[in-house]
């Protein structure tokens, strides 16, 4: 049987992650899409870095042309972060009719819509799990679990570097500076990591996360951010003392036409289930007119459990293949309607 061959953007975390990921699950792959998945070609910066992960010497390039040009590739996993080239990379990548599966919510939330337009004008997938809430399928769940519903509250915590900092300040008594030193060797902050504690990472999943459960063309510029870098040990404590902990919120409503989308440090009552997921766990609320309440929690970060949301997407992405039905059925909302925001 002739392999599908991906190529892959990045092996750093998350990379790393995937290629262990489907190299140790070949054959539950093959059994869930009838293909053996091969990763042919891998862009890094740095070939002679040590990885930690084994991958053939042959396989690893510096020439983003031997990913993105290679005709035997069908499909692109871009995991090596930032904005302008990765979105360079994918636009050239879907102009060769290639899909893509992605982690990048910079890239999804400042971009999607141009990304996701040229994906469908090529009929190509474009899949991005993996760009909110890490190892919790939250999107497709969004997308396919509550496309009978209509959606008017999202609220979570979506941001793991955050809430790892926050929890041990609150557990451990921990400073800051230290537990977002530990956050970055776990591999869980961005490369500038001020993304993640001054609340543009949740921002930019809330985003994401707003546009697909409302159905609505949200702009990165209707959330209303505030970060944790100004939350104080003591803060922290008098929180404690009254019965609340402190935790980074996303929250997304809607009313009507209009929604409101907010990331801030908030002061969450210890009986709530929110209040409770600590460390990197991440937990998202979705209100539902006809479903009610519901929660879904997890890894909110970290190579495997956010390799688990993009091999989850290649599943998707081989199965269309072997169906014929690729860019049908891709991570975008409904209708492009601009409902009103608060600076509205
Ligand atoms: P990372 O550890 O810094 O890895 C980035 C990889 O991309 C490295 O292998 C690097 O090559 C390569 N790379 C970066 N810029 C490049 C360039 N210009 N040309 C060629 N290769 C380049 O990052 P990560 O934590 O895996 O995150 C990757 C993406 O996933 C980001 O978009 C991030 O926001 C997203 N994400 C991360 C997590 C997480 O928990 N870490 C979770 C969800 C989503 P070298 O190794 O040679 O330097
Ligand atoms: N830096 C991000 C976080 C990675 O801590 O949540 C996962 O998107």
């Amino acid at each position: 049987m002739k392999p599908i061959k991906v190529g892959l953007l990045g092996l750093g975390t998350v990379g790393a992650g995937v290629v262990r990921i489907v190299e140790g699950h070949q054959q539950d792959l093959l059994s869930q899409t009838g293909a053996s998945i091969e990763i042919a070609q891998i862009l890094v910066q740095d070939k002679s870095k040590n990885r930690g992960v084994e991958v053939d010497a042959d396989k690893l390039t510096e020439d983003p042309r031997d990913v993105i040009e290679n005709p035997e590739i069908d499909i692109i996993i871009e995991v090596m972060g930032g904005i302008e080239l990765a979105k360079s990379y994918i636009l050239e990548a879907l102009d060769r009719g290639k899909h893509i599966i992605t982690a990048n919510k910079d890239l999804m939330a400042l971009h999607g819509p141009e990304i996701l337009a040229k994906a469908a004008e090529k009929g190509c997938d474009v899949l991005y799990e993996a760009s909110v809430a890490g190892g919790i399928p939250i999107i497709r769940t969004l997308v396919e679990g509550f496309s009978s519903d209509r959606i008017t509250k999202i609220m979570g915590i979506v941001n793991g570097t955050t809430n790892y900092i926050l929890s041990k300040m609150s557990q451990e008594g921990a400073a800051y500076g230290d537990v977002l030193k530990e956050a970055q060797e776990l591999g869980y902050a961005e490369s500038d990591p001020t993304s993640d504690v001054e609340g543009f990472d949740a921002a930019r999943k809330m985003t994401i996360l707003g546009t697909l459960g409302f159905h609505a063309n949200i702009s990165l510029s209707d959330v209303e951010v505030r970060g944790i870098s100004q939350v104080s040990k003591e803060d922290i404590n008098y929180g404690k003392q009254l019965g609340y902990e402190v935790k980074l919120l996303g929250i997304a409503e809607r009313q009507d036409e209009h929604i409101s989308i907010s990331v801030q440090p908030t002061m969450v009552k210890k009986s709530h289930p929110l209040a409770s997921v600590n460390g990197v766990f991440n937990a998202v609320y979705v209100y539902g007119e006809a479903v009610g309440e519901t929660m879904f929690y997890g890894p909110g970060a970290g190579g495997m459990p956010t390799a688990t949301s993009i091999v989850a997407d290649l599943v998707a992405v081989v199965r269309n293949l072997k169906l014929g039905i690729n860019g049908q059925r891709a991570f975008a909302p409904y209708k492009e309607k601009k409902l009103k925001t608060d600076e509205q």
